[in-house]
């Protein structure tokens, strides 16, 4: 662990500052004795989760709530329901059709809202669409797409007829794109013509135009035409007008008959070693999981607004933008952009205007915002708000209390929610009604339990850091690697039986837990999962590059910045140039995420003796830390 780690650490493990919650909202909260619910949640799972699914609606209900060969789980076995008409048909039929389901915002303030009848109309069109261009349940849909209603639509029309989607997050760039599109082998590809940013057109098409060029299997490109400027037209029969498609296609499409395993989507993300994984999430244990964590940690009632101001394109849009608020049935906001532009108030003059009372965030966003002063929010009214969320990363409990005093007010509940794009949903987190412990994530939701553990699985005493893991298992858990079972199975695997999510953490002794951070080489920018592998291919792309290996280094803001070591060609000489050419290469292959804000070139780089790059060593040096046990050093 590098050692501003572990100074933040020491700090955490003083402070066990305790605040309660403020009572209106304990009262108000659907769960006010967290303890007695668990117990019971744990006693008798199967009871447990059976009692929430039946609060959602099923075509045929399950005759076995979970089945459970180790490392394979079937939740909800053989009952029959389609997401969709929970998200959407569900609340029409309760006579809600006329309720906000989205306000859709810009960083310019155009507004647009859609109800939930008016979704589930495009939602059925869309739908419609993609049957009339031969797709059918089972196929993949990549979409790659800005923030909006129509990326939405698409994802719930793809869900409508069982079709798995496969979201890549809009900022990604053509290699990233491609390795997505390729692996899934997605038959379409779902675009718009361009994204803003910054008040600029961050163009789209174009990168999807050059991405499939020779990958046979994308048969259709379906573009969102965002100026109507007629693109679709221009480029042959390949590519699909959107919005024409939903004209042309309006009326009902009856939602697909989804077996509760049925794969609902692929959502991809980074781990140490290989290229990204497919996660696999499946139809009915995803929703009534993502459904119920939403419904008891952010305490979502009818009236309540609400927002999340993360992407569609990574876990935290789909669960909690798209799936978990349309199941609850409440009004969410969504923004595109980013939360400095026009202005660093932004965020709260949307807070303010829109009466948000639900707010759910990263940490970076706030160590960001955090800068721009207390005066910038304090211009607004948030009086609206009574729950913040916060996700990603560890939320430091400097960022924390600026947060509780300058957004909440000092009224609010903060809930910090761990979990991963692998659990589907929240896993440990505080809720509502019991007491918060700034920079402590809070304890297992129901029917989870989790253990701090050493690498042989014993458990640590409390304020120890060591492994966290599941134990069980969750509905909303990944069902499979896509394409890679054997990946899938090392989760469940490495440390005894359980669930590893390779991230370090401690308990204390009232049973809030603490996240470190990730125990893996993976690295953590601006809560974005990087893998350090993706990048260090990227970076040998450069032609000039012989060999690279990149680390996360402390970042005040965004909690880890990239640093590469590059070795260059015989010959070639370093420079300023080049270390921007190569942050160019890493910019067109992976995005701006990935790029490395530092370079060094370096003469060799510290391997094993089987030629595995230590980068723990690299991060030691850089770190000024104890470089630790070099018996396995090559050199
Ligand atoms: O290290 C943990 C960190 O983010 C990782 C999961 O990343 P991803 O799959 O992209 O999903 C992010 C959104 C759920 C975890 O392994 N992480 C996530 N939430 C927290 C967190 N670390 C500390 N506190 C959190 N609340």
């Amino acid at each position: 662990m590098d050692k501003k780690k572990l100074e933040n650490l020491e700090v955490h493990l003083k402070v066990d500052e305790k605040i309660y919650p403020p009572k209106e909202i304990v009262e108000r909260a659907w769960i006010k004795d967290y303890e007695t619910v668990y117990k019971k949640s744990i006693e008798d799972r199967e009871v447990f989760w059976s009692e929430v699914a039946k609060e959602l609606e099923w075509f045929e209900p399950w005759d076995k709530v979970l089945e459970w060969e180790h490392p394979y789980a079937k939740w909800f076995v053989n009952g029959k329901t389609n997401i969709t008409y929970n998200a959407l048909d569900r609340h029409i039929k309760n006579g809600k059709g006329d309720k906000i389901a989205y306000i859709y915002v810009d960083e310019e303030g155009n507004e647009e809202k859609i109800t939930y009848k008016e979704l589930l109309e495009k939602v059925e069109a869309l739908a419609n669409g993609l049957k009339s261009l031969g797709l059918k349940k089972g196929d993949r849909v990549s979409i790659y797409m800005p923030n909006s209603i129509e990326a939405i639509a698409s994802m719930l029309a793809c869900a409508r007829l069982g079709i798995i989607h496969s979201v890549v997050f809009a900022g990604f760039s053509e290699g990233a794109l491609r390795m997505r599109i390729e692996d899934a082998q997605a038959r379409a590809v779902i675009t718009a013509t361009y994204t803003k940013r910054r008040g600029k057109k961050i163009p789209l098409l174009p990168t999807v135009e050059k991405t499939i060029d020779g990958l046979d299997n994308v048969e259709k490109v379906i573009v969102w035409d965002r100026d109507k400027e007629g693109v679709a037209k221009d480029r042959g029969n390949k590519f699909v007008d959107f919005n024409s498609l939903i004209e042309e296609n309006r009326g009902n499409c009856p939602p697909e008959i989804m077996n509760a395993e049925d794969p609902l989507f692929i959502l991809y993300t980074s781990g140490t070693t290989g290229k990204p994984k497919g996660v696999l999430h499946t139809t009915s244990g995803y929703m009534v999981y993502t459904y119920y964590t939403a419904k008891i940690v952010f305490d979502l009632h009818d009236e309540d607004i609400y927002w999340c101001t993360a992407d569609i394109g990574w876990i935290t849009g789909h669960s909690y933008i798209v799936y978990a608020p349309l199941v609850n049935g409440i009004t969410s906001v969504i923004m595109e952009g980013v939360p400095t532009y026009p202005h660093p108030g932004i965020w709260w003059e949307y807070v303010d205007k829109y009466k948000v009372n639900v707010f759910y965030t990263a940490p970076t966003a706030i160590r960001m915002l955090m800068k721009y002063g207390d005066e910038i929010p304090a211009k607004y009214d948030l009086s609206s708000l009574r729950i913040l969320g916060s996700v990603g990363e560890p939320i430091n409990p400097e960022a924390w209390h600026w947060y509780y005093e300058n957004i909440g007010r000092k009224r609010c509940v903060i809930v910090d929610t761990w979990w991963q794009t692998e659990t589907g949903g929240h896993i440990i987190t505080t809720i509502p009604s019991y007491p918060m412990k700034p920079g402590k994530a809070g304890k297992p939701f129901f029917g989870i339990e989790v253990a701090i553990v050493d690498k042989n699985g014993e458990e640590l005493p409390p304020n120890t850091v060591g492994y966290l893991v599941i134990k069980n298992p969750w509905p909303s858990m990944m069902r499979n690697c896509w394409g890679q079972p054997e990946r899938y199975k090392k989760y469940w695997t490495e440390i005894k039986n359980y669930y590893n999510p390779d991230d370090l953490a401690s308990i204390d002794e009232e049973g809030y837990i603490m996240i470190v951070g990730r125990a893996d080489d993976v690295i953590s920018v601006a809560g974005h999962r990087i893998g350090t592998m993706e990048v260090e291919s990227a970076i040998v792309e450069h032609p000039d590059v012989v060999e690279a290996a990149v680390i996360g280094k402390p970042d005040e803001v965004k909690g880890e910045r990239i640093k590469a070591f590059v070795i260059l060609k015989e010959g070639v000489k370093p420079s300023d140039e080049l270390k921007k050419e190569i942050q160019k290469t890493v910019r067109e292959i992976l995005g701006p995420i990935a790029i490395p804000e530092e370079i060094e070139f370096v003469e060799k780089l510290p391997k094993t003796r089987s030629g595995k790059i230590m980068r723990r060593v690299l991060r030691a040096k850089e770190l000024g830390m104890e470089i630790g046990d070099l018996s396995t050093l090559d050199d």
